[in-house]
């Protein structure tokens, strides 16, 4: 007689699919099975049985005979594998079918059984094909977590990188205004400025944390444009001008780190000099092609340069600059920009932030 009904390796409740045409071979196969404890569901061929899954979902064991009318076993198998990638597939085999039991296992099957069975052979190999299925799931639930860990601990990574990378560059930024007592505080002031309009604007707070750092950053590119050139009083001629022109290209170059988390911050320093016209640089980018971010830092940025002293001519008040901003409104910067950067303090000589 059978050994003692050994406790399923899964649960009580663990299923097992037989599918099989020939019914002494289900029923022989149901009635082992039920008295090991599994719970057991049949059917007599791929079509029924992918139905059955279909309707109560996947289980854990599929035993399926190799030779059925219509689609056989190895249909089901392969369509098992599509859809159950976690179903073991046990084959059943005649005898003179090892070359077919093969080819079931090259595609996926856990293991096969010859006919007649033998009933101690079929618990130890449902054993072992339940045991190697649970060690597939679990060594992918191990490798999915530790590459879940391992993205963490990289973003985590390119986040203090990131971090380490904009202080390195504030602090660029702030020496190279620091070598010209015009400029001093300039970034610092343009931040602040697009920010407070931004705001007025209704742009969302992600987009004002990179409206502030893209005004900060702005310039940045001018750490590789010559002091003669960047401190000249007189006018720029046109070797000059190209290199002052180059500061945007560079800065953006600089700062491509940023480009995937702070896409804006580099807008702003590539087209902090377009115009609506389309006459400004690097590219000529008409009205709506420049981002609404750059078009505020152009606003604010000439007016920052109008009201403080350059090499090249003494600051305007405050007055005389908005008047010169809502006069190249239109042309040069977007008037609605212009429009919230003005209502951002209503007295024009009681300016928001000086550094
Ligand atoms: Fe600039």
């Amino acid at each position: 007689m059978d050994a003692p009904p050994a406790a399923p390796p899964e649960t009580a409740a663990t299923a097992v699919l037989v599918v099989d045409d020939d019914s002494l071979v289900r029923e022989l196969l149901v009635r082992l099975l039920t008295a090991q404890g599994y719970r057991v569901a049949e059917a007599d061929g791929t079509d029924a049985a992918l139905a059955l899954l279909d309707r109560d979902g996947e289980v854990p064991l599929v035993i399926s005979d190799l030779h059925m009318p219509g689609r056989d076993g190895l249909e089901l198998l392969r369509e098992v594998r599509i859809r159950y990638p976690d179903t073991a597939m046990v084959m059943l085999t005649g005898d003179g079918d090892v070359a077919t039991a093969v080819e079931c296992l090259k595609i996926g099957a856990r293991d096969y059984l010859s006919k007649p069975v033998q009933v101690q052979e079929v618990r130890a190999r449902i054993d072992k094909a339940l045991a190697e299925r649970r060690l597939a799931i679990e060594m992918r639930e191990l490798r999915d977590s530790y590459n879940r860990d391992l993205e963490r601990q990289v973003h985590e990574l390119s986040r203090k990188n990131q971090g380490m990378f904009l202080a390195q560059v504030q602090m660029a930024v702030t020496m190279l205004e620091a070598k010209d007592s015009y400029t001093r505080g300039h970034s610092h002031r343009v931040a602040e400025y697009a920010v407070a309009t931004g705001r007025v604007m209704g742009l969302a707070p992600a987009l004002l944390e990179q409206l502030r750092l893209g005004g900060e950053l702005h310039d940045i590119g001018k750490i590789g444009t010559r002091d003669a050139v960047l401190h000249k009083p007189g006018p720029l001629d046109d070797e000059e001008f190209a290199e002052i022109r180059r500061h945007t290209l560079e800065g953006e170059a600089m700062l491509s780190l940023l480009r995937a988390d702070n896409p804006e911050v580099l807008h702003i320093v590539r087209w902090h000099h377009e115009r609506l016209d389309g006459t400004g640089f690097p590219d000529g980018l008409l009205a709506n092609q420049i981002p609404m971010t750059a078009r505020i830092v152009s606003v604010v940025d000439a007016f920052d340069a109008m009201t403080t002293n350059r090499a090249y001519r003494a600051q305007l008040v405050a007055e005389v600059a908005i008047g010169e901003l809502q006069r190249c409104a239109g042309n040069q910067f977007d008037p609605a920009v212009v429009a919230a950067f003005r209502s951002t303090f209503p007295d024009p000589n009681a300016l928001p932030s000086r550094v």
